[in-house]
C-alpha cells in the first residue's frame, strides 16, 4: 500500500514545474510527495511550498522544501494533497489526519488541488470513512444538536464520537479545535450537507471538500489511473 502510495505522489510531481508555488498535503501519501518533491529541490528545482500542518512543516523542514505562507503570497499553482474518500464526482472526504481546516484554506488558494492516493479511496458515494466535523469547545452540546439536524435535513443519520488522541485525551487540532467524527455510511447529497455543516455556528470547517479538486491520481494493482474534474473549479457537480 506505501509502495502505492509513493507511485501516485511520483506521478503527481511530474506536474510540477520551475518557479510553482505549492501547497503541501497532510498524511501518508501526502508525506511521500514532500519527500520526493525534496529530492528534486536538492537537485536543483525552485519551488516555494504552504504546508498544511505542522506535520508537514516539519517534513518539508527536513527534506529541505523552502516554504511560505498565503499572508506572502497571494495564490498557489498546484496542491497536492491526500484524501480518505474520493467519490467520481471527485468530492471528496478529508481530515483523518485532523489537518482539515488548513488543507481546505490552501486547498481553495490553489488554481488545481491534484488528489493523491491508493485507488482504496475511490468510492461510489461518500461516506463509509467517518466524517470528520471541526468545532470549537464552547458550547459542544449546542453544535452537535446543530449537526444532528443538519444531518436529518440531508437524509443522514449516525453516531458521532469527539475524537481521542493515541494517549486518550481529546485531539486537538492545529487550530487548537476539537474533531467530531460522524459514522454517516452513505451522503446522498454532499454538497448539500456541506453547506448545511457550514451554517452552524460552533462549525470551524467539516471534512468535505465539494469541487475543489482538479484530478485524482489513484494507484492500483493495475496502474495508475488518473481522472479529471469535468467541471471548472469551485463548481459543483
Ligand atoms: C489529513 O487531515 C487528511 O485529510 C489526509 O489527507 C487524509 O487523511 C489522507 O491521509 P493518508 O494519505 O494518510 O491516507
Amino acid at each position: 500500500m506505501d509502495q502505492l502510495k509513493r507511485q501516485a505522489a511520483a506521478r503527481a510531481l511530474e506536474e510540477v514545474r520551475d518557479g510553482m508555488q505549492l501547497g503541501l498535503g497532510t498524511g501518508s501519501t501526502a508525506k511521500h510527495f514532500v519527500e520526493l518533491l525534496g529530492e528534486r529541490v536538492r537537485a536543483g528545482l525552485k519551488v516555494i511550498g504552504v504546508p498544511t500542518s505542522e506535520a508537514t512543516r516539519a517534513d518539508a523542514e527536513r527534506c529541505g522544501v523552502p516554504l511560505t505562507t498565503l499572508d506572502e503570497i497571494d495564490h498557489l499553482d498546484i496542491t497536492i494533497d491526500g484524501a480518505d474518500e474520493i467519490d467520481p464526482a471527485l468530492n471528496l472526504i478529508k481530515g483523518g489526519g485532523g489537518a482539515l481546516l488548513r488543507e481546505k484554506i490552501v486547498a481553495a488558494a490553489s488554481d488545481r488541488m491534484i488528489v493523491i492516493a491508493d485507488d482504496t479511496k475511490w468510492v461510489p458515494t461518500l461516506g463509509k470513512f467517518p466524517l470528520p466535523v471541526e468545532v470549537i469547545a464552547f458550547g459542544l452540546g449546542a453544535t452537535r444538536r446543530a449537526i444532528e439536524q443538519a444531518f436529518a435535513e440531508c437524509g443522514v443519520s449516525g453516531q458521532m464520537a469527539v475524537r481521542k488522541a493515541k494517549d486518550g485525551h481529546v485531539f486537538v487540532t492545529d487550530g487548537g479545535h476539537w474533531i467530531v467524527d460522524a459514522q454517516l455510511g452513505h451522503i446522498v447529497d454532499p454538497p448539500g450537507l456541506a453547506k448545511a455543516l457550514s451554517a452552524i455556528p460552533g462549525v470551524v470547517e467539516h471534512g468535505l471538500f465539494i469541487g475543489l479538486a482538479s484530478s485524482a491520481v489513484l494507484a492500483g494493482g493495475e496502474g495508475i489511473r488518473v481522472i479529471e474534474r469535468r467541471k471548472p473549479k469551485g463548481d459543483q457537480e
